[in-house]
């Protein structure tokens, strides 16, 4: 079969497929970051999942395709396969850790178990003259490992260009065939030259060139939803986080007018954010923007509520409503002046997509938990320019569009904001003094310096607990506020930061002295698990 495979002669030749980098899923958690990374190297890509036909991913046109690594070893039963087809299709392949594997076996090499694993920091060494992919990095360098299996005979014509103490077979390259792979993880920051291995291989093996960059993205987009929206109308709720704004900017870059933005203020937000959107986001944009005043409506609806969940039923129903109302009034405005809105623009995300295994270019789409289930009435198609794109795409695109570095880099924040951070009733003088203290923990870890440290840090006022403290001459009775600073990748796990002990003091004595009513401040030192990030 060898002689067959690939029969493509580029080295450095331009590569004129026009489709993006795909990413072969084979179910380990690095797939997305691998296409993350191909992005970095300002090369377009996307996932897809491994049972994909060789025939559905060859008419994606695709410029190269990288394997990724698995939980599995090749020789277990049900382990993913590659179609040896795949190599046939004239397409670069990059393979990595259990991708690289599949390539050596599919390819004719061999793949042995070993009984040696490699977990972790390893040092590779450089054969030869690294080829490639390896030529003129540090002689011995730190990668990172996970693997039972082994390579131990590379498929014939590929040259080795690195190798570990366990492991002779840790890269090779055919040039010629435009083929590649390494045993170790390039994607993770655990291996310091991965993302130049990977950067190779996608300009000088695949030779694509690097084309995908913030500028092009945004010009993309907006010609898109030219395309998409006309001369019709659209409308986008802003929640003040980063995704709706970087939404909208782009709609109003697009067709300007046509867009109109509607902001519920729910009296659930921290100190400043509604001056953010009101003021800062349309001096930005110059976007048309409708703000509903509901605070009183949701106060009247959490009176007497204390059941977390119950409180989160009560704004997403409540948002819903006030939201529906706007977009009623709205769309009898634009009757009037015998148009109508056809459009709801949303901050859907590249994840979000990969997670609910649309594809690309799937073109109706789930609603977003947000903004779901409108009533027939009020029937728009979506409008979806982030689609395609992970979160830090989005900041840079946000920066690029001239946002205020608040709303870009704003840490992740719960729809219910504050109405989930007080246990026990929510009520004006609770929210009046959780956002007080929310906002001197939020103001000195900026002052700090710490906003890129951590993933985000709660401040939780445990409204229905008083101890007893000592302020000045007198007795206190007051309430305690939670810290919780939390580091994370993606929050489904996390760690509880380790603030410096100056910064929590500083935290703690402004809170105690500034907020009357709190008079203790404590720290979260939980994990997630068992915790959650939040505490409702
Ligand atoms: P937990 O508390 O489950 O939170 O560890 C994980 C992450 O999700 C955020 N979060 C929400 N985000 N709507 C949101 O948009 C919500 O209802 C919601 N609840 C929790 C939380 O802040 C953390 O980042």
């Amino acid at each position: 079969m060898a002689k067959e495979v690939g029969d493509h002669v580029s080295g450095s030749a331009s590569n004129s497929a026009n489709g993006p980098v795909l990413v072969v899923d084979y179910g380990a958690q690095y797939a997305q970051l691998i296409a993350r990374r191909v992005r970095e190297a300002q090369v377009y890509s996307e996932v897809v999942p491994h049972d994909t036909p060789v025939a559905e991913i060859a008419a994606r046109n695709p410029a190269a395709i990288v394997l990724s690594g698995g939980p599995s070893s090749v020789y277990a039963d049900g382990a993913p396969q590659v179609d040896p087809e795949l190599f046939n299709a004239g397409i670069p392949v990059f393979g990595i850790c259990y991708g690289f594997q599949a390539m050596t076996a599919a390819l004719g090499g061999t793949v042995e178990h070993t009984g040696t694993r490699e977990y972790g920091r390893t040092e590779v060494s450089i054969s030869g003259d690294g080829g490639r992919l390896h030529n003129d990095l540090p002689g011995h360098h730190p990668v990172w490992m996970s693997h039972g299996d082994s390579v131990s005979k590379a498929p014939e014509g590929f040259q080795v260009t690195a190798g570990t103490k366990d492991t002779p077979v840790a890269a090779f390259e055919s040039v010629e065939r435009r083929f590649a792979g390494v045993q170790y993880h390039p994607e993770v920051v655990h291996s310091p030259h991965g993302q130049e291995v990977l950067r190779r291989f996608l300009h000088e093996i695949a030779g694509i060139r690097p084309q995908w960059t913030t500028s092009s993205i945004v010009d993309d987009t907006i010609t898109a939803l030219r395309e998409q929206i006309g001369d019709r109308r659209a409308i986008c709720g802003l929640s003040g986080g980063v995704d709706s704004a970087v939404a909208a900017a782009l709609v109003q870059r697009a067709v300007g007018e046509q867009l109109t933005c509607v902001f519920v203020d729910h009296g659930l937000l921290r100190a400043g954010e509604r001056a953010q959107v009101e003021r800062d986001f349309v001096a930005a944009t110059g976007v048309r923007l409708v703000t509903i005043d509901a605070v009183d409506r949701f106060l009247a609806a959490l009176a007497g509520v204390t059941d977390p969940e119950e409180k989160r039923k009560i704004i997403g129903r409540e948002f819903i409503r006030v939201f529906e109302q706007a977009a009623r009034d709205l769309q009898a405005e634009a009757g009037a002046a015998g148009e109508q809105i056809d459009f709801l623009v949303q901050g859907t995300l590249y994840p979000d997509v990969v997670e609910s295994g649309g594809g690309s270019g799937a073109a109706n789409i789930k609603s977003h938990h947000n903004v779901g289930g409108l009533p027939d009435d009020l029937q728009f198609s979506l409008v979806e320019p982030l689609r395609a794109l992970f979160k830090d795409e989005v900041r840079r695109v946000g920066l690029e569009l001239g946002l205020p570095e608040t709303i870009v880099h704003r840490q992740p924040f719960p729809g219910p904001g504050l109405g989930i951070r007080i246990i026990g009733e929510v009520t004006a003088g609770r929210l009046e003094t959780l956002r007080a203290a929310d906002a001197i923990a939020r103001e000195e870890l900026t002052a700090a310096g710490l906003d890129r440290d951590i993933w985000q840090c709660p401040v939780v006022l445990l409204a229905d607990v008083r101890s007893v403290g000592v302020q000045g001459d007198g007795r206190t009775y007051g309430h305690p506020v939670v810290l919780r600073p939390v580091s994370s990748e993606d929050a489904m796990t996390a760690d509880w930061t380790r603030l410096p002990y100056d910064v929590l003091e500083q935290i703690s004595t402004r809170i105690t002295n500034e907020v009357s009513d709190v008079n203790r401040v404590t720290l979260d030192v939980t994990s997630k698990p068992p915790g959650t990030i939040e505490w409702e």
